[in-house]
Protein backbone atom coordinates (compact mmCIF):
# COMPACT_ATOMS: atom_id res chain seq x y z
CA UNK A 1 0.00 0.00 0.00
CA UNK A 2 1.50 3.41 -1.19
CA UNK A 3 3.07 5.65 1.46
CA UNK A 4 2.15 8.98 0.49
CA UNK A 5 4.44 11.64 1.88
CA UNK A 6 2.38 13.24 4.73
CA UNK A 7 1.93 9.27 6.41
CA UNK A 8 5.99 8.89 6.04
CA UNK A 9 6.29 12.25 7.43
CA UNK A 10 3.81 11.15 10.79
CA UNK A 11 5.87 8.02 11.36
CA UNK A 12 9.18 9.93 10.93
CA UNK A 13 7.63 12.22 13.96
CA UNK A 14 6.49 9.94 16.23
CA UNK A 15 7.78 9.17 19.32
CA UNK A 16 6.53 6.33 21.64
CA UNK A 17 6.56 7.68 24.88
CA UNK A 18 7.76 5.52 28.17
CA UNK A 19 4.13 5.73 29.94
CA UNK A 20 1.58 3.68 27.21
CA UNK A 21 -1.50 3.17 29.15
CA UNK A 22 -4.61 1.89 26.87
CA UNK A 23 -5.05 3.90 24.68
CA UNK A 24 -3.85 7.41 25.46
CA UNK A 25 -1.27 7.11 22.29
CA UNK A 26 -2.38 6.93 19.32
CA UNK A 27 -0.41 5.29 16.17
CA UNK A 28 0.24 8.38 13.52
CA UNK A 29 -0.96 6.45 11.00
CA UNK A 30 -4.87 5.20 9.74
CA UNK A 31 -6.35 3.27 7.20
CA UNK A 32 -9.75 4.20 5.57
CA UNK A 33 -11.58 2.76 3.04
CA UNK A 34 -15.36 3.81 1.55
CA UNK A 35 -18.35 1.84 0.70
CA UNK A 36 -20.35 3.28 -2.36
CA UNK A 37 -22.52 2.12 -4.56
CA UNK A 38 -22.59 -0.76 -3.47
CA UNK A 39 -18.86 -1.83 -3.09
CA UNK A 40 -15.35 -0.75 -1.31
CA UNK A 41 -13.12 1.12 -3.17
CA UNK A 42 -9.37 0.25 -2.18
CA UNK A 43 -8.24 2.48 0.74
CA UNK A 44 -5.15 4.22 2.05
CA UNK A 45 -3.14 4.83 4.75
CA UNK A 46 -3.86 8.54 6.04
CA UNK A 47 -1.81 10.45 8.96
CA UNK A 48 -4.32 9.74 12.46
CA UNK A 49 -6.28 12.97 12.67
CA UNK A 50 -9.83 14.29 12.59
CA UNK A 51 -12.35 12.91 9.82
CA UNK A 52 -15.08 14.85 8.16
CA UNK A 53 -18.45 13.14 9.33
CA UNK A 54 -21.75 14.80 8.37
CA UNK A 55 -23.59 15.33 11.82
CA UNK A 56 -26.84 13.37 10.60
CA UNK A 57 -24.72 10.53 9.70
CA UNK A 58 -26.59 6.94 10.58
CA UNK A 59 -23.54 6.49 12.97
CA UNK A 60 -24.06 9.69 15.14
CA UNK A 61 -27.52 9.54 15.34
CA UNK A 62 -28.50 5.55 15.55
CA UNK A 63 -25.41 4.50 16.56
CA UNK A 64 -24.68 2.23 13.04
CA UNK A 65 -21.26 0.98 14.12
CA UNK A 66 -19.46 -2.23 14.55
CA UNK A 67 -15.69 -2.34 15.84
CA UNK A 68 -13.14 -4.63 16.58
CA UNK A 69 -10.01 -5.03 19.27
CA UNK A 70 -7.09 -7.31 18.16
CA UNK A 71 -3.22 -6.85 18.66
CA UNK A 72 -0.41 -7.34 16.92
CA UNK A 73 3.14 -8.28 18.86
CA UNK A 74 6.38 -7.64 18.63
CA UNK A 75 8.25 -9.25 21.74
CA UNK A 76 11.62 -10.21 21.19
CA UNK A 77 11.04 -10.66 17.10
CA UNK A 78 12.21 -9.04 14.61
CA UNK A 79 8.58 -9.51 12.40
CA UNK A 80 5.33 -8.30 14.17
CA UNK A 81 2.59 -11.04 14.34
CA UNK A 82 -1.05 -11.02 14.75
CA UNK A 83 -3.36 -13.18 16.95
CA UNK A 84 -6.35 -15.03 15.61
CA UNK A 85 -7.22 -12.36 13.45
CA UNK A 86 -9.63 -14.31 11.27
CA UNK A 87 -11.83 -15.03 14.32
CA UNK A 88 -12.16 -10.74 14.87
CA UNK A 89 -12.72 -10.95 11.12
CA UNK A 90 -15.59 -13.09 11.29
CA UNK A 91 -16.53 -11.41 14.28
CA UNK A 92 -17.12 -7.80 12.86
CA UNK A 93 -18.56 -9.87 9.81
CA UNK A 94 -21.03 -11.06 11.83
CA UNK A 95 -21.84 -7.75 13.70
CA UNK A 96 -22.38 -6.28 10.99
CA UNK A 97 -24.73 -8.95 9.84
CA UNK A 98 -26.78 -8.13 13.15
CA UNK A 99 -26.86 -4.85 11.97
CA UNK A 100 -27.31 -5.47 7.94
CA UNK A 101 -24.12 -3.24 7.38
CA UNK A 102 -22.41 -3.24 4.69
CA UNK A 103 -20.05 -6.43 5.51
CA UNK A 104 -16.05 -6.13 5.04
CA UNK A 105 -14.45 -8.72 3.08
CA UNK A 106 -11.45 -10.92 4.63
CA UNK A 107 -8.63 -9.64 1.71
CA UNK A 108 -9.90 -6.19 2.40
CA UNK A 109 -9.76 -6.25 6.44
CA UNK A 110 -6.33 -8.32 6.60
CA UNK A 111 -4.76 -5.95 3.63
CA UNK A 112 -6.09 -2.99 5.80
CA UNK A 113 -4.45 -4.63 9.59
CA UNK A 114 -1.31 -5.17 7.74
CA UNK A 115 -0.64 -1.99 5.99
CA UNK A 116 -1.75 -0.47 9.46
CA UNK A 117 1.23 -3.25 11.07
CA UNK A 118 4.06 -2.46 8.94
CA UNK A 119 3.60 1.11 8.54
CA UNK A 120 3.38 0.94 12.33
CA UNK A 121 6.52 -2.09 12.92
CA UNK A 122 9.15 0.49 14.56
CA UNK A 123 7.24 1.25 17.32
CA UNK A 124 5.14 -1.56 18.02
CA UNK A 125 6.22 -1.68 21.91
CA UNK A 126 8.48 -5.18 23.05
CA UNK A 127 8.19 -6.06 26.34
CA UNK A 128 5.75 -8.70 27.53
CA UNK A 129 2.26 -7.39 28.17
CA UNK A 130 2.58 -4.55 25.71
CA UNK A 131 1.39 -4.54 22.18
CA UNK A 132 -0.22 -2.48 18.94
CA UNK A 133 -3.71 -2.58 19.76
CA UNK A 134 -5.75 -2.75 16.50
CA UNK A 135 -9.52 -1.40 16.41
CA UNK A 136 -10.91 -1.80 13.09
CA UNK A 137 -14.77 -0.34 12.51
CA UNK A 138 -17.21 0.32 9.81
CA UNK A 139 -19.69 2.96 10.44
CA UNK A 140 -22.67 4.04 8.16
CA UNK A 141 -21.99 7.71 6.85
CA UNK A 142 -24.86 8.81 5.16
CA UNK A 143 -27.04 11.88 6.72
CA UNK A 144 -30.99 10.75 7.51
CA UNK A 145 -33.31 10.15 9.81
CA UNK A 146 -35.05 7.32 8.17
CA UNK A 147 -34.95 3.77 10.08
CA UNK A 148 -32.99 1.81 7.60
CA UNK A 149 -29.39 0.66 7.08
CA UNK A 150 -27.25 3.85 5.35
CA UNK A 151 -26.16 3.12 1.73
CA UNK A 152 -22.65 4.85 2.42
CA UNK A 153 -20.51 3.04 5.20
CA UNK A 154 -16.93 3.90 5.88
CA UNK A 155 -14.29 1.33 7.10
CA UNK A 156 -11.35 2.68 9.17
CA UNK A 157 -8.63 0.90 11.38
CA UNK A 158 -6.67 3.06 13.76
CA UNK A 159 -4.09 2.03 16.42
CA UNK A 160 -2.43 2.43 19.44
CA UNK A 161 0.76 1.20 21.49
CA UNK A 162 -0.57 -0.30 24.79
CA UNK A 163 0.22 -1.94 28.00
CA UNK A 164 -2.67 -4.30 29.54
CA UNK A 165 -5.78 -2.99 29.72
CA UNK A 166 -6.43 -3.46 33.47
CA UNK A 167 -3.45 -3.74 36.42
CA UNK A 168 -3.56 -5.37 39.81
CA UNK A 169 -6.37 -7.66 41.27
CA UNK A 170 -9.44 -5.67 41.27
CA UNK A 171 -12.96 -5.84 42.19
CA UNK A 172 -15.92 -6.04 40.11
CA UNK A 173 -19.37 -4.26 41.28
CA UNK A 174 -22.09 -6.79 40.14
CA UNK A 175 -24.79 -4.77 38.65
CA UNK A 176 -28.19 -5.67 39.86
CA UNK A 177 -30.68 -3.26 38.05
CA UNK A 178 -29.08 -1.81 34.88
CA UNK A 179 -29.24 -4.22 31.79
CA UNK A 180 -26.57 -3.98 28.97
CA UNK A 181 -28.04 -6.44 26.63
CA UNK A 182 -30.99 -8.62 26.46
CA UNK A 183 -31.64 -12.19 24.43
CA UNK A 184 -32.91 -11.10 20.55
CA UNK A 185 -30.98 -7.99 20.98
CA UNK A 186 -27.45 -6.87 19.69
CA UNK A 187 -25.45 -8.13 22.64
CA UNK A 188 -23.42 -10.80 20.95
CA UNK A 189 -22.58 -8.30 18.37
CA UNK A 190 -19.43 -6.12 18.95
CA UNK A 191 -21.34 -2.58 18.46
CA UNK A 192 -21.59 0.56 20.20
CA UNK A 193 -24.56 -0.11 21.41
CA UNK A 194 -23.90 -2.50 24.20
CA UNK A 195 -21.14 -0.12 25.07
CA UNK A 196 -23.19 2.71 25.63
CA UNK A 197 -25.68 0.50 27.76
CA UNK A 198 -23.02 -0.36 29.81
CA UNK A 199 -21.29 3.01 30.37
CA UNK A 200 -23.27 4.21 33.13
CA UNK A 201 -23.35 1.21 35.74
CA UNK A 202 -19.18 0.80 34.65
CA UNK A 203 -18.94 4.45 35.56
CA UNK A 204 -20.76 3.86 38.92
CA UNK A 205 -18.49 1.19 39.84
CA UNK A 206 -15.29 2.73 39.01
CA UNK A 207 -16.58 5.34 40.96
CA UNK A 208 -16.86 3.41 44.44
CA UNK A 209 -13.55 1.93 43.39
CA UNK A 210 -13.74 -1.29 41.27
CA UNK A 211 -12.75 -2.02 38.00
CA UNK A 212 -15.99 -2.70 36.08
CA UNK A 213 -19.45 -3.71 36.33
CA UNK A 214 -20.69 -7.66 36.27
CA UNK A 215 -23.58 -8.01 34.22
CA UNK A 216 -26.40 -10.53 34.67
CA UNK A 217 -29.15 -11.49 32.63
CA UNK A 218 -32.04 -9.07 31.22
CA UNK A 219 -35.02 -11.24 31.41
CA UNK A 220 -34.61 -12.58 35.50
CA UNK A 221 -31.60 -9.94 37.00
CA UNK A 222 -30.13 -13.76 37.74
CA UNK A 223 -27.47 -15.43 35.79
CA UNK A 224 -24.57 -13.43 34.60
CA UNK A 225 -23.64 -12.61 31.42
CA UNK A 226 -19.82 -10.65 30.96
CA UNK A 227 -18.45 -7.41 32.44
CA UNK A 228 -17.87 -4.80 30.66
CA UNK A 229 -15.92 -5.32 27.59
CA UNK A 230 -14.61 -8.65 29.03
CA UNK A 231 -15.82 -12.29 29.55
CA UNK A 232 -16.08 -14.13 33.19
CA UNK A 233 -14.98 -17.22 34.26
CA UNK A 234 -15.19 -18.77 38.03
CA UNK A 235 -13.08 -21.83 39.61
CA UNK A 236 -15.06 -24.02 41.22
CA UNK A 237 -14.02 -27.12 43.08
CA UNK A 238 -11.02 -26.45 40.57
CA UNK A 239 -13.02 -26.24 37.59
CA UNK A 240 -13.59 -23.63 35.00
CA UNK A 241 -16.98 -22.40 34.55
CA UNK A 242 -17.81 -19.52 32.39
CA UNK A 243 -21.89 -18.48 31.65
CA UNK A 244 -22.45 -20.13 27.93
CA UNK A 245 -23.10 -17.67 25.49
CA UNK A 246 -26.25 -16.82 24.34
CA UNK A 247 -27.43 -13.81 21.83
CA UNK A 248 -26.88 -11.64 24.66
CA UNK A 249 -23.04 -12.23 25.22
CA UNK A 250 -20.16 -11.12 23.31
CA UNK A 251 -18.30 -14.52 22.00
CA UNK A 252 -14.75 -13.68 23.24
CA UNK A 253 -11.98 -14.38 21.33
CA UNK A 254 -9.80 -14.41 23.97
CA UNK A 255 -12.58 -16.48 25.99
CA UNK A 256 -12.41 -18.97 23.49
CA UNK A 257 -8.60 -19.06 24.02
CA UNK A 258 -8.44 -19.37 27.45
CA UNK A 259 -11.51 -22.16 27.10
CA UNK A 260 -9.16 -23.94 24.35
CA UNK A 261 -5.72 -23.55 26.13
CA UNK A 262 -7.06 -24.49 29.74
CA UNK A 263 -8.75 -27.30 27.97
CA UNK A 264 -5.23 -28.23 26.67
CA UNK A 265 -3.68 -27.88 30.10
CA UNK A 266 -6.16 -30.09 31.91
CA UNK A 267 -8.83 -27.95 33.21
CA UNK A 268 -11.95 -28.96 33.19
CA UNK A 269 -13.92 -26.01 31.59
CA UNK A 270 -18.35 -26.14 31.73
CA UNK A 271 -19.64 -23.51 29.88
CA UNK A 272 -23.57 -23.23 31.58
CA UNK A 273 -25.84 -20.26 33.30
CA UNK A 274 -24.37 -18.97 36.24
CA UNK A 275 -26.89 -18.05 39.21
CA UNK A 276 -25.36 -14.86 40.72
CA UNK A 277 -26.55 -16.21 44.26
CA UNK A 278 -25.35 -19.60 43.98
CA UNK A 279 -21.45 -18.35 43.00
CA UNK A 280 -21.90 -16.33 45.80
CA UNK A 281 -22.40 -18.42 48.30
CA UNK A 282 -19.82 -21.19 46.35
CA UNK A 283 -17.48 -18.09 47.16
CA UNK A 284 -18.70 -18.23 50.74
CA UNK A 285 -18.30 -21.56 50.96
CA UNK A 286 -14.89 -21.52 49.46
CA UNK A 287 -15.72 -23.91 46.58
CA UNK A 288 -15.59 -21.23 44.17
CA UNK A 289 -11.65 -19.91 44.79
CA UNK A 290 -10.94 -17.87 42.38
CA UNK A 291 -12.94 -15.71 39.37
CA UNK A 292 -11.01 -13.41 36.33
CA UNK A 293 -11.94 -11.81 33.51
CA UNK A 294 -10.31 -11.96 30.04
CA UNK A 295 -11.07 -9.86 26.70
CA UNK A 296 -8.06 -8.90 24.09
CA UNK A 297 -7.63 -5.68 25.82
CA UNK A 298 -7.56 -6.75 29.59
CA UNK A 299 -5.59 -10.09 28.46
CA UNK A 300 -6.96 -12.06 31.75
CA UNK A 301 -7.77 -9.94 34.59
CA UNK A 302 -7.71 -11.72 38.71
CA UNK A 303 -10.40 -10.34 40.33
CA UNK A 304 -9.98 -9.92 44.39
CA UNK A 305 -13.97 -9.92 45.10
CA UNK A 306 -17.48 -9.69 43.65
CA UNK A 307 -19.05 -6.51 45.31
CA UNK A 308 -23.09 -6.72 45.58
CA UNK A 309 -23.68 -3.08 47.02
CA UNK A 310 -21.55 -2.58 49.60
CA UNK A 311 -20.75 -6.44 50.33
CA UNK A 312 -17.68 -7.61 49.24
CA UNK A 313 -17.37 -11.44 48.20
CA UNK A 314 -13.74 -11.97 48.63
CA UNK A 315 -12.58 -15.47 47.35
CA UNK A 316 -10.07 -17.19 49.13
CA UNK A 317 -7.19 -17.19 46.74
CA UNK A 318 -6.77 -14.73 43.59
CA UNK A 319 -4.76 -15.01 40.82
CA UNK A 320 -3.52 -18.73 40.76
CA UNK A 321 -5.44 -20.42 38.08
CA UNK A 322 -5.61 -16.61 36.18
CA UNK A 323 -1.69 -16.50 36.30
CA UNK A 324 -1.09 -19.89 34.84
CA UNK A 325 -3.98 -19.25 32.08
CA UNK A 326 -2.73 -15.75 31.50
CA UNK A 327 1.12 -16.98 31.32
CA UNK A 328 0.22 -19.94 28.82
CA UNK A 329 -1.69 -17.70 26.41
CA UNK A 330 0.84 -14.65 26.69
CA UNK A 331 3.46 -17.09 25.45
CA UNK A 332 1.26 -18.16 22.63
CA UNK A 333 0.64 -14.73 21.62
CA UNK A 334 4.00 -13.26 21.98
CA UNK A 335 5.82 -16.33 20.24
CA UNK A 336 7.83 -17.78 23.46
CA UNK A 337 6.20 -20.88 23.22
CA UNK A 338 5.14 -23.06 20.80
CA UNK A 339 1.74 -22.69 19.22
CA UNK A 340 -0.30 -25.83 18.94
CA UNK A 341 -3.92 -24.36 17.82
CA UNK A 342 -1.98 -22.10 14.95
CA UNK A 343 -3.30 -19.05 16.72
CA UNK A 344 -0.05 -16.83 15.51
CA UNK A 345 -0.07 -14.91 11.89
CA UNK A 346 3.06 -13.62 11.63
CA UNK A 347 3.04 -10.32 9.21
CA UNK A 348 5.60 -11.17 6.22
C1 LIG B 1 -11.27 -5.33 23.64
O1 LIG B 1 -10.87 -6.06 24.55
O2 LIG B 1 -10.71 -5.34 22.53
C2 LIG B 1 -12.41 -4.42 23.81
O3 LIG B 1 -12.96 -3.98 22.84
C3 LIG B 1 -12.83 -4.04 25.19
C4 LIG B 1 -12.72 -2.56 25.43
C5 LIG B 1 -13.27 -2.27 26.80
C6 LIG B 1 -11.32 -2.04 25.33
Amino acid sequence: MTITPEVAAAIQQFRLPDKLGFGAVNAPVMFSAEWQDGKWGPGQLLPYGPIPVLPGARALQYGELVFEGLKAYRVGQSRPNLFRADANCRRMQQSASRLSMAPVPDELFFGALEAVVRACETFIPSQSGQSLYLRPFVFGTESGYLLRNSTTFRFMVIANPVEAYASGTPSVAIERHDVRAAVGGVGAAKTAANYAASLRGSTAAVARGHAVALWLDAASHRYVQELSGMNFFAVIDGELHTPALDSAILPGVTRDSVITLARHLGYTVHERQMDIDELLTQIGSGRCSETFACGTAAIIMPISALADSDNLHKTRQINVVASRLREALLAIQERRAPDPFNWVRVIP
